[in-house]
């Protein structure tokens, strides 16, 4: 997804410059367009060819210079840009982002830009703490800006302390999830699952099988990447937590039912990509088994675990794998029908380099029509994305202006909602009816002007509406839908405050 991008990549002076080479040099490797710009201070760090080398591009580091083609026109990087990523950002650069100083190459293509911006400050904790800088950080989220939060860890400086530099694959996993808003997922909500569950026997044993989680990880890393708000419930794996993704934890069966009836409730599509045990102990044991007393045999009494999908109630979109062993169409032709899905992916775990546990699957796609689909041997990521295809095909399609945001944090004071200036434009006009959908209910409304800051000022019933509703609360979801033309957008409380 990062090939032919443009990403603009700003680099400032501080001690892990140097590890915006090795961003550098994977973004490059994954095929984006990667446009270096040093401040002064940055080149103190870490030298311009390095940067050069890696990204085979001229590496900008004054206005002034004409070497560069960026150079002639101060704006040309803004405008060329996908994204901007700022790694590391000092705490000098995102004091100028915030007071709109624009007396460099680097923050001058910040304020010029409408593409997204990225930045991933790093410094000294007391610095990264000092409510100057945390004020600053917190001007920019109010715009639109994606804050990568510092990292706790040892510093330049010996002490240990919050300030260390993101994980750089992190900060790929956020500038791919940032570069989805405009993708064919965006706005939608998808649930995966991953992982085989394990079924306790005792305290210390349980049942469970060869799923390594790759596959529904790979489904819902590409889901993201496209754009959807994606929830990934896993039975443990041993793979790392992918970024940009809410993944809930899940042991048994039971749990992930549970999960997936609650993550289901607003989702667009479940994509069912774990193995889920079919029968689990029928009761568990609270001690640990003895050998001494079990004796030569045990015998453990089984039952069937629930049933996932069956459970999970709503209209959504169901995709389930069936892993087969043999007449693989014909069962998995079965599975669709007994399971009401929408999409199943067969795949034969017989096959080599198939199934469990590698980095390759061959599936069969088999759609409710009855339409079957062969694929070839590929990569779980490329398979991950053959089922996207499918699942944003069957999808209602957005509808010409439809998006979704998600603002962090928003201000809600009064009955004034504030949006980031960046994405004031993408708001309805003035007296379009919406609808707000909160934790506690909803409230009809429209906007009867725009604030100075670009925020939405709504009508007058909405502040009795909160008044009446005490219970919600800074981090409770509040979801906007636009009434006419259709048009979602998804807001978070941070702050309620109302005036008297
Ligand atoms: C050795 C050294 C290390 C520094 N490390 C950091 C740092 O990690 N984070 C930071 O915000 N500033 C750091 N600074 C201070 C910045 O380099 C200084 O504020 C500079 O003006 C930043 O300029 P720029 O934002 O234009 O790149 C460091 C300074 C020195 C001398």
């Amino acid at each position: 997804m990062l090939t032919d991008k443009t990403i603009v990549l700003g680099i400032t002076g501080g001690i892990a410059a140097y590890k915006a080479a090795d961003l550098a040099s994977k973004l490059a490797q994954a095929g984006a367009k990667v446009e270096v710009v040093m401040t002064e201070s940055a080149t103190k760090f870490i030298t311009p060819l390095t940067l050069r080398s890696l990204t085979n591009r001229p590496v900008v580091t004054s206005m002034w210079e004409l070497t560069s083609e960026f150079s002639i026109e101060h704006v040309a990087l803004a405008e060329a840009a996908d994204i901007v990523v700022i790694v590391p950002a000092t705490a000098n650069i995102i004091a100028k982002l915030a007071a709109g100083i624009a007396d460099d190459m680097l923050s001058c293509a910040v304020l010029a830009t409408e593409a997204p911006v990225v930045i991933a400050p790093a410094m000294n904790v007391n610095m990264f703490q000092n409510s100057v800088t945390q004020d600053n950080l917190a001007k920019l989220k109010d715009r639109g800006f994606t804050i990568i939060d510092p990292e706790y860890g040892r510093l330049a400086s010996g002490k240990m302390g919050l300030g260390r530099l993101a994980e750089v694959e992190k900060i790929i996993g956020i500038i791919k999830q940032v570069l989805g808003r405009s993708s064919d997922l965006a706005g939608k909500r998808i649930v995966v699952t991953a992982g085989g569950t394990q079924e306790a026997i005792d305290p210390v044993r349980y049942i469970s099988n060869h799923s390594s989680g790759k596959m529904g990880y790979a489904v819902a890393e590409a889901a993201r990447d496209r754009g959807a708000e994606v929830t990934l419930i896993t039975a443990p794996t041993s793979l790392p937590e992918p970024v940009g993704i809410e993944v809930i934890q899940v042991t048994s069966a039971v749990q992930m039912k549970e999960a997936v009836a609650k993550a289901t409730a607003q989702s667009d599509a479940l994509i069912m990509a774990a193995a889920v045990a079919d029968y689990q102990p029928k009761s568990t044991v609270k001690g640990k088994i003895k050998r001494e007393i079990a004796g030569a045999d045990l015998t453990l009494e089984l039952t069937r675990t629930p049933d996932i999908l069956a459970e999970a109630k709503g209209n959504f979109l169901r995709v389930g794998f069936a892993a087969e062993s043999e007449n693989l169409v014909e069962n998995a032709k079965d599975k669709l029908q007994r399971k009401q899905l929408d999409l199943v992916a067969a795949n034969d775990i017989t096959a080599p380099d198939s199934g469990f546990n590698v980095d390759t699957n061959k599936i069969t796609l088999i759609g409710k029509d009855g339409e079957v689909e062969d694929l070839p041997l590929m990569s779980k990521r490329e398979v991950a994305d053959k089922i996207l295809d499918r699942v944003a095909g069957l999808l209602p399609p957005p509808s010409e202006n439809s998006f979704e945001v998600i603002l962090r944090p928003v201000m809600v004071k009064n009955h004034f909602i504030g949006i980031p200036a960046l994405q004031k434009t993408l708001f309805p006009p003035m007296n379009t009816a919406l609808v707000l959908l909160t934790e506690v209910g909803a409230i009809e409304t429209n906007i009867i002007r725009r604030g100075s800051s670009g925020g939405l000022k709504l009508t007058k019933g909405l502040i009795k509406w909160f008044k009446a509703h005490p219970e919600l609360k800074p981090g409770d979801k509040l979801r906007i839908t636009v009434l006419e033309p259709m048009k979602r957008y998804r807001l978070e409380i941070v702050k309620l405050e109302y005036r008297k």
